[in-house]
């Protein structure tokens, strides 16, 4: 029988309280005063507290803080007269399980109830994984064992014993730009940069002068020599990402700098040399450009030498048990959290899925599921809300559903998870610490 502990000073909640989740099965511990409460909490060890906020002689969340210290796990739902923002989210960011507010409505109390029961069932239910643990992982590990990435680590293997230019293919969130920090990590110039170029991100009239630099006075506002990132990688990597983007005349000038090894800042006379390794992506089909007039075929034969496709996670589903775990364990440790458990079914929930977004869909999946979570298991219902939503998001056009709202939505409550640790979260979101920023500047979030 699960052991329930209701603190409140007003004795009527008490008692309605008491009989209400008796007549549920419970075994019901009732105390009018924080310190009462968290006397019978360490001696009684209950699996579930209903804990009212406004104590006589204790605040709620302080006593919350303290219940949290203990090492056996309880469900502690808060209830208060007050409905400010401010209270709802400190007592989550303390771990409460659930929140309700005054007059009691005795639905919400049964719900929220239910769910502890149910979800301590679960726990008890799954067993650990010995593969999870919260130990730092390895950020450039590539996951995989399936035919088709081993392939991709023979191909690796081979590309990091020489400075051949690489081309990789693969759809989006397929892990392109990792494979190539991996390639370059495993070069015998890892010593050297490792510079990313994202040839979409940058407006076509700056393009030539960010990739090759330009000297003083090139152009208006030009007032410094400035390097451009082919100097800036020296005898590392450049990896160009959205190769396809590159304008022609750009492509004319890499094509140029690939052959001679040689290239100019714009407005410059010098001649520059770099040995740099390039690495390009594209996750649209080079030939099909190439065919279309949009890609010169010269620099597509010059970078495609050694091409690595990389596959879609649809043809390698028996790696998703093994990337689940390592975003398990890699997320615990970002967001603090202690995800050690599995439910039954959940992997088969995520085998059977359309990942149009790759591995960066399941990771992110993964990312919203322990940001909402709630205790040590990973549980088939989130899973499967996050899946839906994500999966209605197209078709439902309705405002709530848009991906700027779902993705305000979602810094939010990583922001808010991590403290507002801005530079934490813009790992954890996968994007850079100035983009987090112009989102939150964009999006208008503030701390609440
Ligand atoms: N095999 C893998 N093992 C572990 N993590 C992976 C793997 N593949 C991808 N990831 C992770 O998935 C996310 C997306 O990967 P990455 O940015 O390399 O994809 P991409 O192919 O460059 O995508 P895009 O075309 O959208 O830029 C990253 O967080 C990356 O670390
Ligand atoms: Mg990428």
């Amino acid at each position: 029988m699960a052991k329930i502990l209701v603190v409140d000073d007003e004795h009527s909640i008490l008692e309605t309280l008491q009989m209400f989740l008796e007549e549920k099965g419970l075994k019901v511990f009732t105390a009018d005063t924080g310190a009462r409460g968290l006397k019978i909490f360490k001696k009684k060890q209950p699996q579930i507290v209903i804990l009212d906020i406004r104590l006589p002689d204790k605040n709620g969340l302080d006593v919350l803080k303290s219940m949290m210290k203990n090492n056996f796990p309880s469900k502690i739902i808060m209830i208060t007269a007050f409905q400010d923002m401010e209270t709802t989210i400190m007592a989550m960011k303390r771990g409460a399980f659930d929140y309700i507010h005054k007059p009691l409505d005795i639905d919400q109390v049964e719900q929220a109830v239910d769910r502890a029961v149910s979800i301590l069932k679960i726990d008890k239910e799954t067993p650990s994984l010995k593969t999870i643990s919260i130990k730092p992982s390895n950020p450039l590990a590539i996951i995989g064992k399936s035919e088709k990435m081993r392939n991709i680590f023979k191909m690796m293997g081979l590309v990091c014993t020489s400075r051949v230019n690489v081309l990789l293919q693969g759809e989006t969130g397929t892990g392109k730009e990792l494979t190539a920090r991996v390639i370059h990590m495993n070069s015998f110039f890892k010593n050297d940069p490792f510079i990313v170029f994202d040839c979409s991100a940058v407006v076509d009239t700056l393009l030539e002068s960010e990739l090759f630099g330009h000297e003083k006075g090139a152009f208006t506002g030009a007032d410094r020599t400035t390097k451009g990132k082919i100097e800036l990688a020296g005898n590392g990597t450049l990896f160009l990402d959205e190769i396809a983007q590159l304008p022609l005349k750009i492509q004319g000038k890499l094509l140029g700098f690939l052959q001679r090894r040689e290239y100019t800042r714009v407005g410059g006379a010098t001649v520059l040399k770099s040995s740099c390794r390039i690495v390009a992506a594209c996750n649209s089909n080079l030939s099909d450009m190439v065919n279309k007039g949009r890609f010169k075929e010269d620099l597509f034969y010059r970078l495609k030498v050694f091409t690595i496709q990389m596959p879609p996670l649809k043809e390698r589903l028996s790696d998703i048990p093994l990337l689940v775990e390592h975003f398990l364990n890699k997320i615990n440790l970002e967001l603090g959290t202690m995800v050690t458990k599995i439910q039954k079914g959940v992997m088969e929930q995520l085998v059977n899925h359309t990942w149009k977004g790759n591995v960066r869909e399941l990771e992110n999946t993964i990312v919203q599921a322990l940001v909402g979570c709630c205790g040590n298991v990973l549980l088939r219902d989130d899973i499967d809300k996050i899946l839906t939503l994500n999966r209605s998001l197209p078709v439902m056009g309705l405002e709530s559903f848009s991906l700027a709202h779902v993705e305000k939505d979602h810094i939010k409550k990583t922001l808010s998870k991590l403290n507002w640790n801005k530079s934490q979260a813009s790992k954890v979101l996968g994007i850079t610490l100035p983009t987090l920023r112009s989102k939150i500047k964009k999006y208008n979030i503030t701390p609440v």
